[in-house]
């Protein structure tokens, strides 16, 4: 493809309302080494003028690995015996929320498995006690759940909530989740967009019988969902799940798929995820700001925990000191000369009540 016509196509994405999928796909396929540099360049160029130059960082606390769902892809998939599981206390949930703070991270993820026996009052306790102790915003990300469990966190102060689609298409979406449901997925991104939730979504790239059109149907979905945040990760097989042979998602495909992503949404925040510095050797996560990405997500869970909340194999920041990674950021970030931005970073996009029902079109 000529140059001048990609620069046609990338203009042509970024305004639409909602995209010529074709037009989608025929970037995604791009391989010519220069043209898919006017891709990242444009990416990074919204980035810019929709996001600026700040990352924000949100500490994580994988707080249980213990989960009822069997996603085909997921080392914390109920049927991996091997795994040691477990679930942090109360109080070790609040002592660490107040290590995230103390280092100045002012966003609080709580992220687990998907665990049946997850009080909602539990929960809702531990996020009320973190927004009225430490000055930061809780997001949640703990799965499919009713709707009053999501009503009960909001109450108690969750400001956000991480759910990704994983795939938007529902075939493929069948094939990878044996006994969960694509509505319901959905049904859990509206509820959450309706009770006010800044909500999140995103996506797995390379997953087993996934095609570049499939992509371009998930940028399509992100697009329509006007989501605050979306991540973009490379699958990473695990060899204790159904996809243990598989290959891992190709990272330049992942950099596409973020930089179209940043080219769709223009201000969500979006990550450079673990999974794309874990993919490879080396950190590839600086490659993932470069093309569209402004979020870093520190690891908090303490030891010996973080070894066991294992989705896929060699992780990074594992082996580190809980409390390493802000630090590291910093510098990762000064190399690009841009800078960590120690907000609450919240969502950037005029709060919209619900997720356009165009999503269930998809
Ligand atoms: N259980 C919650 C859920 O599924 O939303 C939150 C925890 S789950 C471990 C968080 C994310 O891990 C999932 O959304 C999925 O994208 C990612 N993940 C799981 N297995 C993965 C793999 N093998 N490679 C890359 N990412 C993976
Ligand atoms: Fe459980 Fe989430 Fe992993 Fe699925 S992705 S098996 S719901 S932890
Ligand atoms: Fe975690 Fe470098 S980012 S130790």
């Amino acid at each position: 493809m000529r140059f001048s016509h990609v620069q046609t196509i990338l203009e042509r994405v970024f305004t639409a309302d909602l995209p010529d999928p074709a037009d989608v796909e025929a970037l995604l396929r791009l391989e010519d080494e220069q043209a898919v540099q006017a891709l990242f360049d444009f990416a990074d160029g919204v980035r810019r003028e929709y996001v600026g130059d700040g990352v924000l960082l949100r500490g994580i606390i994988e707080f249980s690995n213990v989960c009822r769902n069997e996603c085909a892809y997921c080392g914390l998939r109920g049927g991996n015996t091997r795994l040691g599981r477990y679930r942090l206390s109360r109080e070790e949930i609040l002592a660490t929320a107040e290590n995230i703070w103390r280092a100045g991270v002012k966003t609080v993820v709580l992220q687990s498995g998907e665990e049946d026996n997850l009080d909602a009052c539990w929960l809702g306790r531990i996020i009320e006690e973190i927004k009225s102790r430490f000055d930061v915003a809780v997001t949640l990300s703990v799965g499919e759940r009713d709707r009053k469990d999501y009503a009960r966190w909001k109450q108690a102060g969750a400001d956000r909530y991480l759910l990704k689609i994983e795939t938007s298409d529902p075939v493929l979406y069948a094939d990878l989740h044996p006994g969960m449901s694509f509505e319901n997925r959905i049904r859990c991104l509206e509820d959450l967009a309706e009770l006010g939730y800044q909500t999140g979504s995103g996506n797995l790239v390379g997953l087993r019988g996934q095609s570049v059109k499939s992509l371009a149907g998930d940028v399509l979905f992100f697009k329509k969902g006007d989501f605050d945040m979306i991540s973009v990760s490379p699958f990473i097989p695990h060899p204790q799940t159904p996809l243990a042979d598989e290959p891992a998602g190709d990272l330049q495909m992942t950099l596409k798929m973020t930089a179209l992503t940043r080219i769709v949404s223009r201000n969500a925040h979006i990550p450079a995820t673990t999974a794309i510095g874990s993919l490879r050797g080396r950190d590839e996560r600086p490659r993932a700001l470069g093309v569209g990405a402004n979020v870093l997500m520190p690891n908090f869970t303490p030891a010996p925990y973080r070894q066991h909340y294992e989705i896929y194999p060699n992780k990074r920041c594992v082996a580190e000191q809980p409390g390493a990674c802000p630090n590291c950021m910093e510098q990762m970030v000064a190399a690009l000369g841009r800078f960590v931005d120690r907000s609450q970073g919240h969502s950037l996009k005029a709060q919209s009540a619900a997720i356009p029902a165009a999503l269930r079109s998809n």
